[in-house]
C-alpha cells in the first residue's frame, strides 16, 4: 500500500510536470479493503483466515481446468457479473494456471455433499472446488460477496469506488462450507397479485445471492389461475383474467412457466408448484361451473377474504379435474416436489378434507412427484414421504401444534415456516406500509432469531427437512414491494437454514447484514432500511 502511494505521488509530479489533469491514475487509488472472509451472508460453517490475498485484475482468467458443461456454465455466469461492473475481459478457458479457478469433482471433494463447496485464497488464485455443481454455483455467491459492492454495479454506473485496472483484492485464507438443511425455500404468491416471467426471474436472482434453493409458487387461489392447463383452459384464461383490487392479472402460459423453471435451475433453485386445494379455488370453481356441487360457476373474486371456497369433495368430476391439473404441472416439473395447499379449507367438512386428501395424494404420487401441503395436511392422514408445511405461530393452539408433531413423529417431514417469524408479507411495524399484521409484526432481528431445530418441541431432528420464507401477495403488485418486504428479511431466514447452529448470533449477523445494504444499493434492490440493522453511512 506504502509503494502504491509513492508511486502514486510520483505519478501526480510527473503529470503536474507535462501540464496535464491533475486526476490520480489508477494505480494511484489505496487498494481496496478486503472483506473479511467470515462476512458473508449466510455465515459460512468454517472460516479460516490468512495468507496472502488475490487481486482481480485486467489479466485475470476464469478457469474451469477440463471443466465440465456445468462447471462452464458457471463460470460463463460469474464472468457475466463481474465483466460488466470491472470492465475487465475475464476470459473463461479449460486450461489449468492461476486466476479464479472452478473445479468440480476430484481430490478434496468427497466431503461437500449436494451443495457444500470449498474456497481457498491466495496470492495466486482464488479456488473454489465442489463434489456438485450447485456447491460451485453457491461458492460463486461467497466469492460474489468477498468483492466491494461496487461489484454489482454495471460499469456505466459505477463510481470512483471502482478501481480500473486497480485490481479487487480478496482476503487470503480458505472456506469450508456445507449447509445445515437441505430445504431452503422462498415462496411467491402469484395468485392474489399477478408477477410477470421477468419479475419473478428478478426474484431467483435475488434469492440464489443467498443459497435459497427452493422457489415455491403458489400458483392458484381465490382471485387467480395462473398457469395454463391445455385440458381445462379457461382456468387460465378466465380464472387467472383479474387479481386483487380488479386488475387484469395474468397467466403463464407452459412455455412461460418452462422459462421459469430453467432460469431458476440454472441458478441450482427447484421450482415447487402449488396448486390449493380443496379450499381457495374460487378462480377454479368460476371458470368451470361443472366443479361446484351446485353446478354454478361464483363469479370472480377480488378481495382479500379466505376460507369461502371448496372444490366439490363427492363428484366423479372433481377428481378428473385433479388428475389433469397434477399430471401437466407434473410434466412440467423436474423438481421432485409437488404442493397441493390444504389451508384454510373452512368450507370443506372434516370428513370431506380427509376423503379428498386420501383420493388426491395418490394422484401425485402416480405422477412421480412427492406431496408437500400446508400443515393442515396432518389432520389428513398425510402420504408416505409427504412434507408439510408449518405455518403457526404463537398464538397456534397446542393441539395443533402436537398434531403436526405427531405427524412427524410418524415421518412426516416438516418445512419450516411460522407466520410470525418466516412471513415476508407480515409488516415490520405498525409503520410499514405493505403488509399485513394478522401474525403480528415481524421485525428483522424476530425473523432472524429463533432456533428451526428446536421451533417445534416434540418434533424428532431429523424431520426438519428446512426452511421456507412465503410471501403472500394481497398488497404486493411490484418488483420494489417484494424486495421491501424480502429484504432484510430474506436473508436471514436463509441463513438459520444454511449456517450451523453454533454460527447464529444477532449481534454479529446485524453487522454482516448491514454489510449487505452497500450491495443492494449497487444491485437497485429496494430494501427496507429497518433501524435494526446498523447499515453504513452513505
Ligand atoms: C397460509 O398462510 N394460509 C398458508
Amino acid at each position: 500500500m506504502r509503494r502504491r502511494r509513492l508511486l502514486g505521488s510520483l505519478l501526480l509530479t510527473v503529470a503536474a510536470a507535462l501540464g496535464t489533469a491533475a486526476a490520480p491514475p489508477p494505480t494511484a487509488r489505496a487498494a481496496t479493503p478486503t472483506v473479511p472472509l467470515d462476512h458473508v451472508v449466510p455465515a459460512p460453517a468454517a472460516v479460516h483466515e490468512g495468507g496472502t490475498p488475490y487481486t482481480i485484475g485486467a489479466g485475470t482468467r476464469i478457469r474451469v481446468p477440463g471443466g465440465s458443461g456445468d462447471a462452464r456454465r458457471i463460470a460463463g455466469y460469474l464472468a457475466g457479473l463481474l465483466r460488466p461492473s470491472t470492465g475487465y475481459a475475464l476470459p473463461v478457458t479449460t486450461k489449468g494456471g492461476d486466476g479464479i479457478v472452478l473445479r468440480l469433482g476430484g481430490r478434496g471433494t468427497a466431503d461437500l455433499g449436494a451443495e457444500g463447496y470449498r474456497l481457498r485464497v491466495d496470492g495466486r488464485a482464488v479456488t473454489i472446488g465442489a463434489r456438485r455443481p450447485a456447491g460451485l454455483f453457491h461458492g460463486v455467491q461467497t466469492l460474489r460477496q468477498l468483492l466491494p459492492p461496487a461489484a454489482g454495479e454495471h460499469r456505466e454506473r459505477a463510481g470512483a469506488g471502482v478501481p480500473p485496472g486497480g485490481g479487487w483484492r480478496i482476503g487470503g485464507g480458505t472456506i469450508a462450507d456445507t449447509p445445515r438443511y437441505g430445504y431452503r425455500g422462498a415462496m411467491l404468491d402469484v395468485s392474489r397479485h399477478f408477477f410477470t416471467v421477468d419479475q419473478v426471474k428478478r426474484y431467483i436472482d435475488q434469492l440464489a445471492m443467498y443459497k435459497i434453493n427452493k422457489l415455491h409458487l403458489h400458483l392458484s387461489d381465490d382471485q387467480g389461475w395462473r398457469i395454463a392447463i391445455r385440458s381445462w383452459p379457461r382456468l387460465a384464461t378466465y380464472g387467472g383474467s383479474t387479481q386483487v383490487g380488479g386488475g387484469k392479472g395474468g397467466y403463464y402460459s407452459q412455455d412461460d412457466y418452462r422459462e421459469i423453471v430453467s432460469y431458476a435451475a440454472d441458478r441450482y433453485l427447484t421450482v415447487v408448484p402449488e396448486i390449493d386445494m380443496p379450499g381457495h379455488t374460487n378462480a377454479a370453481l368460476a371458470s368451470y361451473a361443472d366443479l361446484n356441487c351446485n353446478g354454478v360457476a361464483p363469479p370472480l373474486y377480488t378481495g382479500t377474504h379466505v376460507g369461502f371456497s371448496s372444490l366439490c369433495v363427492p363428484k366423479k368430476v372433481t377428481y378428473d379435474f385433479v388428475d389433469d391439473v397434477v399430471r401437466e404441472i407434473a410434466r412440467l416439473t423436474p423438481g421432485p416436489y409437488l404442493h397441493i395447499g390444504g389451508d384454510e379449507a373452512h368450507s370443506t367438512g372434516h370428513a370431506d378434507y380427509v376423503a379428498f386428501m386420501d383420493k388426491v395424494q395418490p394422484v401425485v404420487a402416480k405422477y412421480g412427484k412427492t406431496v408437500i401441503g400446508w400443515h393442515q395436511l396432518t389432520g389428513a392422514h398425510p402420504a408416505k414421504g409427504a412434507l408439510a408445511q408449518y405455518w403457526g405461530y404463537d398464538a397456534t393452539g397446542a393441539a395443533e401444534r402436537q398434531q403436526v408433531t405427531d405427524a412427524a413423529r410418524n415421518g412426516t417431514g416438516l418445512i419450516l415456516s411460522p407466520a410470525d417469524r418466516a412471513y415476508l408479507d407480515m409488516k415490520y411495524d405498525k409503520d410499514t406500509p405493505l403488509g399485513l399484521n394478522w401474525a403480528g409484526y415481524v421485525g428483522v432481528r424476530r425473523a432472524y432469531d429463533w432456533d428451526p431445530g428446536s421451533y417445534l418441541q416434540g418434533a424428532p431432528g431429523e424431520a426438519i427437512r428446512g426452511v421456507e420464507a412465503p410471501l403472500w401477495s394481497e398488497t404486493l403488485s411490484t418488483s420494489a414491494h417484494i424486495e421491501y418486504m424480502a429484504f432484510p428479511r430474506l436473508p436471514g431466514i436463509a441463513e438459520l437454514g444454511w449456517s450451523p447452529r453454533a454460527s447464529h448470533d444477532w449481534g454479529s449477523y446485524k453487522l454482516r447484514l448491514a454489510a449487505q445494504g452497500p450491495r443492494w444499493d449497487a444491485l437497485g434492490i429496494h430494501y427496507y432500511r429497518s433501524p435494526e440493522v446498523p447499515w453504513p453511512a452513505g
